[in-house]
This record gives C-alpha cells, structure tokens and sequence, in this order.
C-alpha cells in the first residue's frame, strides 16, 4: 500500500464558498493534508478515506433556498471523526440537527468582535476571550439544536456552538481568512485538540511519498517525457521525477522564440548543470513564428502556439524511442476548479500549458503536483534543490511573448518587447522589488503616437507596462511601484529602444481586467 494513504487527511466539503481553497491552505500549513470534495461526495468515499476530519465550508446559499446545497442526511452519524461547519456550514448543522436559522435583515459583512462564552472549549483553546473575527452572511443561527450549547457570542448574537460528546462544532465567523488575526489558531484547535492529528505533512514527507508513487507507477523499465519550460511548476515536476527515475526522464524544452532575451539559453545552462536533468533543448523559432504570421486574434495566437507545440514536442518524444508516460505539472488548484461544486470555470483564456498532449500522444500522465497549492510546490523545489532563481521566477504565460505583442508578431517586434522587458527586469531588481510583485512585463500596443526627439517630430511604438501584487493569480491589483522607479524605466525605454516614444503604466485591478493583455 502507498504511503500516501497512512495520511492524516482532512476532508473538506465544498458548499460552495469562495474561501473553501483558502481553508484548505490552513488546514496544509498546520501540516495536515487536506482534500476538497463537493457537498454531495457519497459517505462510502468519505469514510475510503479514513478522515481524522471533516470540514463543511461555507456558501452563499440560505439553508432555506429550495436548491440550497445539503450534506447527505446520515453524513454526521455515518463518519467517524469530528467535523467543524463555518458559515454556511454552521447553518447547515443547526438546521439539519433540531436548532433554528433566521434570515438576517442585512447581510453581516466585515470585522466582529467575537466573545468566548465558554473557555473550556477546545476550538478556543489558547486564544483570548475576545477577538476579531470577519463575518459575511445573510443568515444567522437562532437557537441551536439538542444537546448543542452555544460557546461564543458576536454583539449577543449567537457565534459558535459545539456538542464536544459528538464532535461537532460551528463557527459563524470565518476562521480561515487573513481578516481573522487568530482564525489559523481556531482550526489549529480544530486538527490538534478536537480530531488529535500530529501534524504529518511536510515537504520531505511529499516528496518522500511522490518518489515512491512515481516509481511504483513507472516500475522498472518505463521511459518518461517531460515538457519543461523554466519556470517554477514544470521544473519542480521534473526534479521530482528525476529523484524517482533519473536518467529514465527526458525534459524537452522548445525555445518557441517567444522567451525572454537569453531566457532559453540561460535556463538552459542553470538546469543542466545545477540539477543535472536529461534535457533536450530544442530551437523551433522560426516554426512558430511561421504559424504567427499575420494572425492578430489572441485565441487563435494561442490555439497556433499550442499546435507547434505539440508537433515539436511530439516529434522530439518519437525520436527518444519508448516513451510511455508523461509529466505534467498540474496543480491542486487546477484540480479543484473541476470537480467543485461550481463546477469547472468558464473559460476566459484557453490556457495553454501542455494541455492537448496526453490525448493525442497517447501517453499515460504523471502529475506529482496534482495535491499541491503553488508554494508547496515551491517548499518542496527548494528541499529538492532547484535554484532560488526559478523558484522566485515571475510567472511567465506559456504563449510568451505573442500575448504581450497586441496585433501580429514580427520579429523586430519580439527585440522590442524582450529590450524592454529586460530593462523592466534589470531596474525591479536593482531597486530590490522584483520579489514585492506577482508579475512586472511590458506589452508592446499597436498604436503608433506623436512625440518629440532632439528637435525632431517623431512618431512611434508605445510600451505599456503592467506590474501586480497578487496571491494566487486569479485576483490581481496593479502594484503601487514608486514613481522614481517608474520614471527611470520609461526614460532607459524610450532612449535605449528604437522606435518606442512613449510609456504607459496600467492601473487596472483584476478583476475586471485580467493579468495579460491579451
Ligand atoms: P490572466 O491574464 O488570465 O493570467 O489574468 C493569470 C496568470 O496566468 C498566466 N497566464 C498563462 N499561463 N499559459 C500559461 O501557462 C497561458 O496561456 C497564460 N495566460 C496567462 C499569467 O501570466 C498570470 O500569471
């Protein structure tokens, strides 16, 4: 049996909230491995995996909406670990158990001062008897059921309730997000005192257990391919698999012309000799750039890429002889937007990482990332000793430079945008900011403007410069760089790089604009 299943594993169940992922990031950096399921996971595949606990999120329902999501009925007596309701989850357990929920005049939103009634809970173990807590909810938890007794207030309204003889707890307030100084506290409590876990999940023990899955999955003989583009996720994955297998693992890295300045030979360089992969380097500019030619729709540009892509790379992989298996660095994330219970999101952009491969290739996937938030995966880069280098990397799109070209792509205007982007890079750094945002890159826009050179009239390129401060990726603000900064970027653009007269800043949040521009 694999190791993995010996976890203490958490289970949360998604009613649908927006912080459901943000629980589950607590709950990981207790050091208890989590899951997230949809509300309605049949009890058989709850109890298969052997919860220590069970975690209702909250929602944006009311308990009384007609399609109001609902646990399965015999859920609370059929599963043998304590279980904790936040919000949505709270009300859940004082409706379905005999207590009483009425709507609020006014949804709850924002900072509450919550009181411990009770200081012998174990949820409150530790903590003060008053805190901060952050509320957002419509309804509110009136009377609670049988054999629960209320152990906290907010303002004389009932906050927490708890039946310790059966395990169940609830929690009004949000105990997971970063509003709730002491909420990471509340669910320590939660794991350690209520459901008695130790604590078992760390980085060694990640990749400890992935070796020994890869291994087990490729057994003795298995070839394996890997897409490796430089940046954090791919590389993680390919170290992984090199622990595993070494040499057994070929990385395939195409330079699609679309790089940053140097970035293939660079990296190229960097992973070769500092953590001695089997890499394939392969230059296939021109290719793609031949597939570019004339197109301006940023679907299509990215559909284009993804077409070479997998013609060099599956070109690459014939070449190497028995290949059976490919790596992909998917994320936990990735792996929750589809099974939630909002089900998978619309699409916005076609993502194109190594999407279309398996399927046409044939080949059976290995995703060691797939359990993994974006900086467990860098804790366990660092343990496996990729360089700080690519680890602190922004990210970087997978079409490159084409969707921070507005319009067609030429060559000249690949110099331009990779100039840019290098005097960008080289001043964040410079003024030691690089690692205080998310992403900072220059968009080249097909627009051309008056400006004035010596006494002559010009008239050319404008570079926008977009720089965010973000978490995840999917919510952005563009970040406040100091004005200095800005002013020394923009005159080292317009004198270093011919034929741009003009820089903008782009100070759009995310939403409603999204990170690139295309
Ligand atoms: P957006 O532009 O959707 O980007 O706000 C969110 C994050 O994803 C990156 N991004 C991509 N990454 N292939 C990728 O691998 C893509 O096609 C792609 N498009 C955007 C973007 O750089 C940001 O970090």
């Amino acid at each position: 049996m694999s190791k993995v299943q010996n976890h203490e594993t958490v289970i949360i169940l998604d009613f649908g909230s927006q912080y459901t992922q943000l629980i589950a990031r607590r709950v990981r950096e207790a050091g208890v491995y989590c899951e997230i399921l949809p509300y309605n996971t049949p009890i058989e595949t709850i109890n298969g995996k052997s919860p220590r606990g069970l975690i209702f999120s909250g929602g944006p329902s009311s308990v009384y909406d007609a399609t109001a999501p609902k646990p399965h009925p015999q859920l609370l007596e059929s599963v043998d670990c304590p279980t904790l309701g936040i919000c949505y989850g709270f009300q859940v357990f004082a409706r379905e158990l005999g207590g009483d929920v009425a709507a609020s005049p006014n949804r709850e939103f924002g900072y509450a001062r919550l009181k411990v009634l009770d200081v012998t809970s174990r949820l409150f173990q530790g903590l003060p008897p008053e805190l901060d807590v952050w509320m957002s909810h419509g309804d509110h938890v009136t009377e609670v059921p049988p054999g629960f007794h209320v152990t906290a207030l907010t303002d004389d309204a009932l906050n927490a309730m708890e039946d310790q003889s059966r395990g169940i707890y609830g929690v009004q307030f949000h105990p997971e997000v970063a509003h709730t100084p002491l909420g990471a506290q509340v669910l320590r409590n939660f794991l350690f005192s209520v459901c008695g876990c130790r604590g078992d999940w760390s980085p060694e023990a990640v990749i400890e257990e992935q070796v020994e899955r890869i291994r087990g999955q490729l057994g003795d003989q298995g070839c394996v391919v890997s897409g490796l583009s430089g940046g954090v996720d791919s590389t993680v994955a390919a170290a992984l698999v090199h622990r595993a297998v070494g040499d057994r693992q070929t990385c395939i890295f195409v330079d699609n012309g679309l790089l940053r300045e140097g970035e293939f030979e660079s990296t190229l360089a960097l992973l070769r000799q500092s953590m001695k992969l089997n890499i394939s380097g392969v230059r296939a500019g021109d290719r793609f750039l031949a597939a570019l030619k004339g197109v301006t729709d940023p679907e299509e540009k990215r559909k284009r890429i993804g077409k070479v892509f997998i013609d060099v790379f599956e070109e690459e992989a014939g070449r190497l002889g028995d290949v059976g298996y490919l790596v992909q660095g998917t994320l936990y994330p990735d792996v929750i937007e589809s099974i939630s219970v909002r089900g998978p999101s619309a699409v916005i952009k076609s993502h194109h990482n190594v999407g279309g491969l398996p399927e046409k290739m044939n080949l059976k996937l290995i995703e060691p990332l797939r359990e993994l938030f974006k900086d467990e995966v860098r804790l366990i880069g660092r343990e496996l000793g990729v360089p700080e280098e690519i680890l602190g990397r922004h990210p970087f799109p997978g079409p490159g430079l084409a969707v921070r070209i507005l319009g067609d792509i030429t060559e000249e205007k690949i110099r331009l945008v990779q100039a840019a982007d290098r005097i960008l890079d080289e001043e964040l750094r410079l003024a030691e900011l690089y690692h205080s945002v998310w992403q900072a890159f220059p968009v080249l826009l097909p627009v051309s403007t008056v400006g004035v050179m010596g006494d002559e009239r010009t008239y050319e390129r404008v570079i926008a410069i977009r720089a965010v401060t973000s978490v995840d990726g999917m919510t952005a603000d563009w970040a406040r760089l100091p004005h200095d900064l800005l002013a020394r970027v923009s005159a080292r653009i317009v004198s270093e790089i011919r034929g741009v007269n003009r820089v903008v800043y782009d100070i759009s949040s995310k939403p409603p604009s999204t990170i690139e521009w295309e």
